[in-house]
């Protein structure tokens, strides 16, 4: 659309790097906002040249500025730090992952932009499973800095509504896989797809269920969140087809003849398995979810295509 200027945080980041992709497919326009330089899975992502600005969520002057200057209409809030970045610092990792997102709604509630962001599946925990998709409204009850971060970020989008009327949309991934998808605790499905594209052998540190999005499909859902965030401040779970590890090893076996993937069916990640996506695709319209044999695929002709 022609008056739109989409701003991502975190572009260097999985999630945004495809972000920033698929809106410069649609010739958007889009300012990518990261603290970091290494532009590799932005690269992985697209070859478009995407305008990139470095700071820090923290600073909120610097924040302010830049949605002036770009003259800001959406933001996609993904800057965050992951649950082993957190953990050597907890301090710091709640300054960028609850201050940086009150910096994010602030700076949008004199400007009437409209946010997206992301929370996590990690605001459940285990306890939180009762055999069935965790439903949308369930209360969770997190286990970790990270999980509690990322509920407080929904409290805080929810009163930036409430007494700014700052309209937002968060979504809660859970397991996201694909090319740029290199860190974090369940990082280690594509991790094993980067070993495949290598001809190597690799052992998934996890078993059990779960949802596996790949990457660029949720970038999409989190664009289409953005314009769709037009008034309240609501939450929805990513959703997506339930899959086992299991059956993931062996689609990366069928890509890459020759390698094995094993998986260490002993480790169960506490959380749900399964979360009801029903209520997004009712605010958004139909998600046309990557299949895993297909997303498996493209993930490793991605990584062996990629330099280095
Ligand atoms: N990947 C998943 O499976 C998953 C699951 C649930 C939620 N999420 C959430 O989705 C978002 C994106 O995840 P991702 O996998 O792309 O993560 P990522 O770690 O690949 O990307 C995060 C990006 O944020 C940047 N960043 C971190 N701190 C910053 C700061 N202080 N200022 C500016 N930039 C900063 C990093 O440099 C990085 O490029 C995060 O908010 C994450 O919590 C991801």
């Amino acid at each position: 659309m022609a008056d739109e200027r989409f701003l991502v945080t975190g572009a260097l980041g999985c999630i945004g790097a495809w972000t920033c992709a698929l809106l410069a497919e649609e010739g958007v326009e889009v300012v990518g906002f990261d603290y970091g330089t290494d532009d590799r899975r932005l690269r992985l992502a697209t070859d478009a040249t995407i305008p990139l600005v470095q700071g820090d969520i923290v600073d909120g002057e610097g924040l302010n500025r830049m949605f002036d200057e770009h003259g800001i209409t959406h933001v996609i809030h993904l800057a965050a730090l992951l649950l082993p970045q957190i953990k050597p610092n907890p301090p710091y990792g709640t300054a960028v992952n609850i201050g940086g997102t009150v910096n994010v709604l602030d700076a949008a509630k004199t400007r009437g932009i409209q946010v997206a962001y992301a929370s996590s599946a990690a605001v459940y925990s285990s306890d939180d499973y009762q055999g069935k998709p965790v439903p949308n409204e369930a209360i969770g009850h997190p286990m970790t800095f990270y999980g509690v971060h990322k509920q407080a970020c929904e409290g805080l989008a929810r009163i930036f509504w409430a007494e700014e009327q700052v309209p937002s949309i968060g979504i809660r991934p859970w397991i996201v896989y694909g090319p740029g998808r290199d860190h974090g605790l369940t990082a280690s499905p594509t991790l094993a797809m980067a070993a495949a594209a290598k001809g190597e052998h690799y052992r998934i540190s996890f078993g059990g269920r779960t949802q596996l999005q790949f990457a660029p499909d949720a970038a999409r859902v989190f664009i289409d969140s953005a314009r769709a965030a037009t008034e309240g401040a609501r939450v929805f779970h990513l959703g997506g087809p339930v899959v086992s590890i299991v059956d993931t090893a062996s689609e990366i076996e069928a890509a890459a003849p020759g390698v094995t993937i094993d998986v260490d069916e002993e480790t169960i990640l506490p959380f749900p398995e399964e979360f009801d996506g029903g209520p997004l695709e009712q605010a958004i319209g139909p998600i046309s979810w990557t299949p895993l044999a297909a997303g498996v695929r493209q993930t490793i002709d991605r990584l062996r295509a990629a330099p280095g």
